[in-house]
């Protein structure tokens, strides 16, 4: 398989505040169609990586390729759900999404329509944000960065604040909508388990300087069902996980 991306000894240290060395020659790859998690303590650097991706700004050292491309400081080459909602509060539901097609000229509403439709939101597209539930402000952020050209997809969190029945739902549809494409994601979490029923490969990292502690290839079937969690497997990298969490500042 072809990489997507390719992270190379990425060293970053923001000079503001209190000048924190955040990642220390940090590299990762996510496979062309594969579904990569980020799983590390709360402020250990999760979404500075998808920042210094993103090319919102560059990192001090190491190289990031998109598509064999070095891309580092670059924006536009990935589709980006950020850890907070972003939605605009002053545009409409349906010119949310089709925000990121304004930018690159290609403004398409029919299939805006659709999408929102299948996600629930029929009925929602002249809504404004403010009077949308936070689970299906989540779903419009989404389906803006599905409707968004790059074929890597960078989602920070995205169900984070969402309780946890809407969270398991959100899941289920997320999945379902992936495995229509296989687009090639790398998603953030705090939840082992999340990590463990969506992805094909789960990295953990390390308290800052962030450095990738362990790696673990998840060995379910897919398309997946909540069931799995009652699999011993399940059960049983769900505790390894929760140790490396544990030690994952201790060197192997
Ligand atoms: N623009 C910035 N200027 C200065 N420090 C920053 C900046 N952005 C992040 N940091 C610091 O870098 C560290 C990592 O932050 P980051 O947001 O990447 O963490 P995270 O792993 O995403 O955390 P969480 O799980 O809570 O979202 C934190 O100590 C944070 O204070
Ligand atoms: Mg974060």
């Amino acid at each position: 398989m072809t990489n997507k991306l390719e992270v190379r000894n990425l060293t970053h240290k923001f000079n503001d505040g209190n000048g924190v060395h955040v990642l220390d020659n940090l590299s990762l790859d996510v496979a062309d169609g594969e579904f990569v998690t980020l799983l590390g303590p709360s402020g250990s650097g999760k979404s500075t990586i998808f920042n210094l991706i993103g090319g919102l700004y560059a990192p001090d050292a190491g190289d990031i390729y998109i598509d064999g491309a070095r891309v580092n400081g670059t924006r536009g080459n990935i589709s980006y759900l950020p850890q907070q909602d972003s939605l605009l509060p002053w545009r409409t539901i349906e010119d949310n999404v089709v925000l990121v097609q304004e930018i690159t000229g290609d403004v398409d509403k029919e299939t805006a329509r659709r999408w929102l439709q299948r996600a629930g939101l029929e009925g929602y597209e002249k809504s404004y944000p403010n009077t949308l539930s936070g689970g299906m402000r989540q779903r419009v952020a989404f389906i803006r960065s599905l409707l968004s050209p790059q074929e890597l997809m960078l989602l920070d969190e995205p169900f984070g604040a969402l309780d946890e029945l809407t969270r398991l739902d959100m899941q289920d549809w997320l999945l379902k909508i992936w495995e229509m494409d296989r687009r090639s994601v790398l998603f953030i979490t705090h939840s082992i388990e999340e990590a463990l029923y969506m992805s094909d490969r789960i990295l953990v990292l390390s308290d800052k300087p962030a450095r990738i502690a362990r790696e673990i290839e998840v060995p379910f079937e897919r398309p997946r069902d909540h069931d799995i969690i009652l699999d011993e497997e399940f059960t049983r990298l769900k505790r390894d996980i929760y140790h490396m969490l544990r030690t994952s500042d201790v060197e192997d």
